[in-house]
């Protein structure tokens, strides 16, 4: 098909009719689909819809029927994210928010509003910025993080195990990114509920948002005026210490972003992989077989279920085409991740195993692409491995189909996981793991699924990773037990 050359920007092109089929309430100013409310309840069925309706890039409504471009395709938000000199983070360059339609109160103004920090910045400013954060994750002692990442998971175990029963959204994937952020960053004290509860709050852009945004800038502030008098050897103070001069307010506000980025998607991606080796036979027989290890369970569900499922957003510096689409100078477009991971070009049968393939889309790509990447693997790896060891049994207290999602544009997450398991007694944090034996295993784990099936990459998409070693057979025991001293 070829799609209209419409601008979302509403510059100067004409605005389509609604779609035939479409429920009229799903449809906004010029007969585009809205990315909100009322008929969109589900946005993978919407961006198929999009998809299928224009093509790789589609025009739709943000809140306040504010226009977007959508990105769709793989290669088009690859192409997006690889062209600086044409796109940029800087929201400051969006029509709409220049001319007003975007008002201060607009829902997503908590990630629009334009703030001095790496994720907005470009050129130089962002080489700085982004040079200086990247600088401190380097200097992170992975071995280390690895061993803290499995006390943490003993820890948080310990405080439901003897219960037989936990939400493994509210007490293990919520808490354990933000006990290992605050090792990361030289706060380990500062950890507890309320903090807990305030980074889930803060992107939320809720009433009590700006409560939360105090408190955790108090907490960082703090830190941040701490390390600057004596420096330590941990993230804030190579941060403060970074050539870059950062001067407080930039270290804290940076210390701010990083909180929550890495606790949203990491506590997202928890939930979404323990999910995952819960329900689905595929995964669980394929654990328990030693064909599957949890980093390539982890990967699989950055493929099919993002931490986050799109970036908002990207702005035209210039005239541009993107996808058979004209952009104006002026436009916003949403970066696509969980629709271009998806995209049938891509990946023709959305059910075949992406195993080593790890061209998706969930780190992003381009000068922004996410740099902490490994840090977030590693939770995952590292959390979802060590509670298994410990609740082999675990099992879903409810069906499946029970589950409740909640959906925004930025991402889709679990509200709770509630499973059931025999009471274990507590666990001395600081021991090496208690493995599984195959007669602790559940008797349901059975293989019931053919061997995996790559799907069959376009050729821009990078060949797959070499596959990492199993981790899950017995005779591996002693080599895991001395990887975990070593705390690789
Ligand atoms: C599974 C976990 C994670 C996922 C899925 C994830 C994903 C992302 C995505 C999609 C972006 C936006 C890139 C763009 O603007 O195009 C991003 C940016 C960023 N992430 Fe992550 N992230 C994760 C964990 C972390 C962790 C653990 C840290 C810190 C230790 C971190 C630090 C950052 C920073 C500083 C940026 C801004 C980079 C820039 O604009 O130059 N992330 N991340």
């Amino acid at each position: 098909m070829t799609p209209e050359p419409i601008s979302p920007a509403g510059t100067d092109a004409p605005l389509t009719a609604p779609p035939p089929g479409c429920p009229a309430h799903g449809v906004g100013v010029g007969g585009l689909r809205r990315l909100y409310g009322p008929g969109a309840e589900n946005l993978e069925a919407l961006y198929e819809e999009l998809r299928a309706e224009h093509g790789p890039v589609a025009p739709a409504l943000l809140h306040d029927d504010v226009p977007i471009w959508v990105v769709l395709g793989h290669s088009e938000n690859m192409q997006l994210l690889r062209s600086p000199s044409h796109y940029s983070r800087d929201t400051r360059l969006w029509t709409p928010m220049l001319d007003g339609a975007v008002r201060p109160d607009h829902p997503l103004m908590p990630h629009l509003a334009w703030q001095p920090l790496c994720c907005y910045a470009e050129g130089d400013e962002h080489l700085r910025l982004r040079g200086a954060v990247g600088g401190a994750i380097s200097t992170i002692d992975h071995r280390g993080i690895r061993r803290h990442i499995n006390r943490a998971t003993q820890h948080l175990v310990n405080k439901f195990c003897e219960r037989g029963e936990a939400d493994l959204v509210s007490q293990f994937a919520e808490r354990l990114p933000m006990m290992v952020m605050c090792e990361i960053l030289g706060m380990p004290e500062e950890y507890n509920d309320r903090l807990v509860a305030a980074a889930r709050d803060l992107p939320k852009g809720t009433e009590t948002a700006i409560e939360s945004n105090a408190y955790i800038m108090d907490v960082l502030t703090r830190l941040t005026v701490r390390r600057r008098a004596a420096l330590e050897d941990d993230f804030t103070s190579h941060l403060i210490n970074h050539p870059a001069g950062l001067n407080d307010e930039e270290v804290s506000q940076h210390l701010r972003l990083i909180l929550i980025v890495a606790y949203e998607s990491t506590a997202n991606l928890l939930a979404n992989v323990l999910r995952v080796v819960l329900t689905d036979p595929r995964f669980r027989a394929q654990l328990n077989g030693g064909q599957m290890t949890v980093p390539q369970a982890v990967e699989q569900s950055m493929w099919d279920e993002p931490p986050f499922s799109t970036v908002l957003g990207y702005f035209a510096k210039q005239d541009a085409e993107l996808g058979g689409q004209r952009i104006r100078k002026g436009d916003g477009l949403l970066m696509g991740i969980a629709p271009g991971n998806v995209d049938p070009r891509v990946r023709p049968d959305t059910k075949a195993n992406m195993q080593g393939n790890r061209s998706h889309l969930a780190f992003s790509g381009g000068p922004h692409e996410c740099p902490g990447q490994d840090i977030g693997r590693a939770i995952a790896d590292v959390g979802v491995d060590a509670l298994l060891t410990r609740l082999p049994d675990a099992e879903l207290a409810i069906d499946e189909d029970e589950l409740e999602w909640q959906e925004s544009i930025s991402n889709r997450h679990l509200v709770t996981l509630p499973v059931q398991f025999a009471p274990k007694s507590q666990q001395d944090v600081m021991a090496p793991p208690a493995h599984r034996t195959p007669s602790q295993r559940s008797s349901d784990w059975q293989i019931s699924s053919p061997p995996p099936q790559a799907a069959a990459p376009e050729p821009s998409v990078p060949a797959p990773a070499p596959t990492p070693e199993p981790i899950r057979q017995p005779a591996g025991l002693f080599q895991r037990l001395l990887r975990w001293w070593r705390g690789d």
